[in-house]
């Protein structure tokens, strides 16, 4: 079942040290998470995998299929705190809302799309012995088949029924999202929570962004804000990277680092929390080569969660309709993916590949825009000028071939590091059967990462604790690691256990010590999909795992 799985997913990464709740001691903090010993390699893993094919591994001499012509690609590093102006420019400060309702029983906030109800026809437990049953929208927070289960035994409560009554229940509709319904019909609403109907306030505007306060003075005129998104560090930098290295448009610059988005409801393990890691691009082109290079990045970036091991019936790319664009975009496609909290058929985003025009670039030369009849125009203050005015800097770019001066298209695409590493996780997890120590089949639990994703690429074992095992097997460990190959030693508890250990941490090899290495100097090496064995000679160890590992 669904929602097996991804609890199953969840506890394992508690159990074998990837990802913590934050601050569990004290009872946790909704929205932060952190990442444990296992986590943080195959989450640096990712990221390093986002940098290589993005910064260090391009090659700006070559035109990869599919691309409209060789480009440049440079990383940078930008502040997590910017002037406050970039947000206000951006459109952030006025525009980055999600609705929310209070309830004014329970005292609980939610984001409004986050609620989903059903309508329903009965009576409430503690309604007047003559009242007659009522058409009412019971909700609760939460997705696919743990949304359903939710609603009914809300039902069943509010209606004092009893458990195994769930087939009496007389349902109007299938869930809805409480967005999709007017305001006027609140009053039949019962709150995620709540006893009583009509208890939601109105929806209203509630901005995502971190504030914080500069200095010591603490006025209103020293707010600052948490970025919720890295791609400001580039626009604001357009110019220094132009001016400070030897970039010609077409090119692209990269950043992975946190964001911050005071999310209203945070859920689903890490995949929406309040402290993030973004791997955002921007790549800045001429206008009339910008629909081209949006379709180039849009199926390169597909293809490097498939290149990963991302299976295709889990990932779709989808075009958003015109009327789910952002404020600035002239086309945005998703990577989703179909996480196992999710519905069947259902999926979560991944990565939003955007094309943005040249809306940030003008916004941060001429100031905050808007659209009117249609026009991105610079939004006016009663007084007609700029409402929130932009640096003044010019961010053209003189292209010395043409000898022409214009402000480039930007292609965007902006991935999650958290959510690629949890679909990651998600898509290696497997059950399979294989024999025990005693040739006895079990159930074996494994993660099969991709190698490059694997936390720990190969692990060490003596077979046995004696005749010389344990030494030889730390010499070839180390040898592994002088080699740079993440490697771990383990001698404790029989062979089948170590193995198990490692297939659910997700090692791609497990090499083995035993009374042949001494007379002939080979090991085993066992492969995690296949449970293959084959035997390999000590001096070729390291060089043969390497070729594995680099598939
Ligand atoms: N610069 C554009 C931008 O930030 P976005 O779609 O809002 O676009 C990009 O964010 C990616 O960041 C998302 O596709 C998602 O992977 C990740 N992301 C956004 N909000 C998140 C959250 N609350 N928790 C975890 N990841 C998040």
């Amino acid at each position: 079942m669904a929602e097996n799985r991804m609890d199953k997913i969840v506890a394992l990464a508690k159990r074998r040290g990837f990802i913590f709740q934050s601050s569990e001691i004290y009872g946790g903090i909704n929205g932060f998470w952190d990442y444990g010993p296992l986590g943080v390699e195959l989450k640096r893993n990712v990221r390093n995998a986002w940098w290589a094919d993005m910064i260090t591994e391009h090659d700006e001499l070559f035109t990869p299929a599919g691309a409209p012509s060789s480009f440049d690609m440079v990383g940078v590093e930008t502040s997590i705190i910017m002037h406050p102006q970039v947000w206000k420019v951006s459109g952030h400060f006025d525009l980055f809302v999600d609705k929310m309702v209070d309830c004014r029983e329970t005292r609980s906030r939610y984001r409004l799309d986050h609620v989903k109800g059903r309508w329903i026809e009965g009576k409430l437990a503690d309604a007047a012995a003559d009242a007659s049953p009522e058409t009412l929208f019971v909700c609760a927070v939460g997705d696919g088949p743990e949304l359903l289960d939710e609603l009914t035994k809300r039902a069943l409560k509010l209606f004092g029924m009893r458990s195994n009554q769930a087939d009496k229940l007389n349902w109007k509709s299938e869930p809805a999202s409480l967005a999709t319904l007017p305001v006027e019909q609140f009053a039949s609403v019962i709150a995620p929570e709540a006893k009583s109907k009509g208890t939601l306030t109105d929806p209203r505007d509630f901005n995502l962004m971190f504030k914080t306060t500069l200095g010591a003075l603490g006025t209103d005129a020293d707010a600052a804000y948490l970025r919720p998104e890295t791609a400001q560090g580039m626009f604001v930098n357009f110019k220094n990277v132009c001016d400070s290295s030897r970039v010609k448009i077409p090119f692209g610059i990269g950043q992975i680092g946190k964001s911050f988005r005071n999310e209203i409801t945070p859920r689903n393990f890490t995949f929406r929390s309040r402290e993030f890691e973004q791997m955002e691009m921007e790549f800045f082109c001429p206008p009339s080569q910008s629909l081209d290079w949006y379709t180039y990045w849009r199926d390169r970036r597909y293809n490097w969660y498939i290149n990963l091991g991302v299976s295709k019936e889990n990932l779709i790319l989808r075009e958003h309709a015109k009327d789910e664009l952002s404020h600035y975009s002239v086309g945005t496609a998703d990577v989703e993916y179909a996480f196992p909290f999710l519905a069947p058929g259902e999926y979560g985003e991944l990565e939003g590949i955007a094309h943005r025009g040249n809306f940030d670039l003008r916004s941060h030369m001429e100031g905050k825009l808007c659209k009117k009849d249609g026009e991105l125009v610079v939004e006016t203050g009663p007084d007609g000028k700029p409402k929130y005015a932009g640096s003044g800097k010019d961010l053209s770019y003189f292209d010395d071939q043409t000898r022409e001066r214009y402000l480039p298209h930007v292609i965007e695409p902006a991935a999650g590091c958290d959510r690629a590493t949890l679909a990651f996780l998600c898509e290696a997890y497997h059950e399979d059967e294989a024999p025990d120590d005693k040739g006895a089949m079990q159930t074996r639990v494994l993660l099969k990462f991709h190698p490059r994703l694997a936390p720990i690429k190969v692990a060490v074992f003596p077979l046995i604790k004696k005749d010389g095992m344990p030494e030889k097997a730390a010499e070839i460990y180390r040898e592994f690691k002088r080699a740079g190959i993440a490697a771990t030693f383990d001698q404790q508890a029989a062979i089948g256990r170590r193995y198990r250990r490692m297939d659910e941490i997700g090692t791609p090899f497990c090499v083995t010590v035993d009374g042949d290495t001494l007379s002939n100097d080979t090991v085993t090496i066992r492969d995690r999909d296949t449970l293959e064995q084959i035997r390999v000679s000590v001096k070729e160890l390291v060089n043969h795992v390497q070729e594995r590992l680099r598939g």
